[in-house]
């Protein structure tokens, strides 16, 4: 569709939304299947791990939260968990959060020395009567749950960070990849993940989108779930994958939905928008899509039951 129709289109749906009926919510509802997707190509490590659990008839929930975990624990990967680039200070902190079928949602932020965040966002969601911890009281309940304190900065971490302090430089494709996962079970219920070590070299106390329900993640497993990676700043002040599901409620194509959140934020910035941002939706019947600004450097990974596929967003 082209740009310009499809603000017309995006108009007259948000000046008349076409909710969806409760007889399309219940065909979305017959037809759900089992199925992953995950932004960046970290989907190609995390996936198969998430989709093995699917497969097995496990929960969404466990299948999103042991995904991620595999790219938190990758000193390869310099925007998420270990291995993650520093703050100005040189310390390594990490946002995360996490929502199941249920609508229960926990996060955490500017959370230190804790490998697996996604583990304890999900803690707080379970264990506690609060969706979100910070800072040292989120470090503190980490503990008490048995989360082993450890140094999240290697080595080539801190020579980059070094090197920064050279340079006072630093690429922007290094600065946002977070993982967002979403996946729904065999018995229909969708989940949702985001982790990331946030944007490099931010101001110490800085939190992204990824910890704020709404922002970085939103399940409504009645609809379909959204997430997002780029430009945190950006994305909380659209609501972007609440944004996106509100969409799908409104009878859009997952694909369409973050196109719509897409073009939300040209809109906020006089069409000239080039800030790296990219979205993630899948809806209640199993379908996917996707949307990026400028998406010619992003991948997602989308997984059904013995099928992976690395994609690449469709310009509009
Ligand atoms: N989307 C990750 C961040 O901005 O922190």
């Amino acid at each position: 569709m082209k740009r310009r129709k499809f603000i017309k289109t995006s108009a007259l749906a948000m000046a008349s939304p076409a909710i969806l009926s409760s007889d399309s919510i219940r065909d979305l509802q017959r037809n759900t299947k089992p199925v992953v997707i995950s932004t960046w190509r970290f989907g190609e490590k995390a996936n198969p791990v998430a989709m093995d659990i699917l497969e097995s008839g496990g929960y969404s929930l466990d299948a999103v939260e042991a995904g991620v975990k595999v790219i938190e624990a990758d000193p390869e990967i310099h925007s998420v968990g270990y291995g993650g680039y520093p703050d100005r200070d040189g310390n390594v902190t990490c946002d995360a959060s996490i929502m199941d079928d249920k609508g229960q949602a926990g996060s955490v932020a500017y959370l230190k020395n804790i490998k697996h965040a996604i583990s304890v966002a999900r803690k707080v969601m379970e264990e506690t009567d609060h969706v979100m911890l910070v800072g040292d009281g989120a470090l503190e309940f980490a503990k008490s749950q048995g989360f082993k304190e450890e140094n999240l900065l290697t080595d080539k971490a801190l020579q980059k960070w070094k090197d920064w302090k050279m340079e006072q430089s630093l690429r922007s494709e290094e600065n946002h990849d977070t993982i967002a996962m979403l996946a729904q079970d065999k018995f229909g219920h969708i989940s949702g993940a985001c982790t990331t070590s946030g944007m490099a070299q931010k101001m110490p106390g800085r939190v992204g989108d990824s910890p704020i329900i709404g922002a970085g993640l939103y399940v409504d497993n009645k609809i379909g779930a959204a997430g997002a990676t780029g430009v945190g700043e950006e994305i909380i002040k659209i609501a972007g994958s609440f944004l996106i599901v509100e969409f799908m409620r409104q009878g859009y194509s997952p694909e369409d939905a973050c196109w719509a959140a897409i073009d939300r934020l040209h809109q906020r910035h006089g069409g000239k928008a080039t800030f790296q941002t990219a979205f993630i939706a899948l809806r209640k019947d199993g379908a996917v899509g996707s949307a990026a600004m400028n998406g010619d450097y992003f991948r997602y990974v989308v997984s059904y039951p013995g099928n992976m596929e690395i994609k690449s967003v469709t310009k509009k």
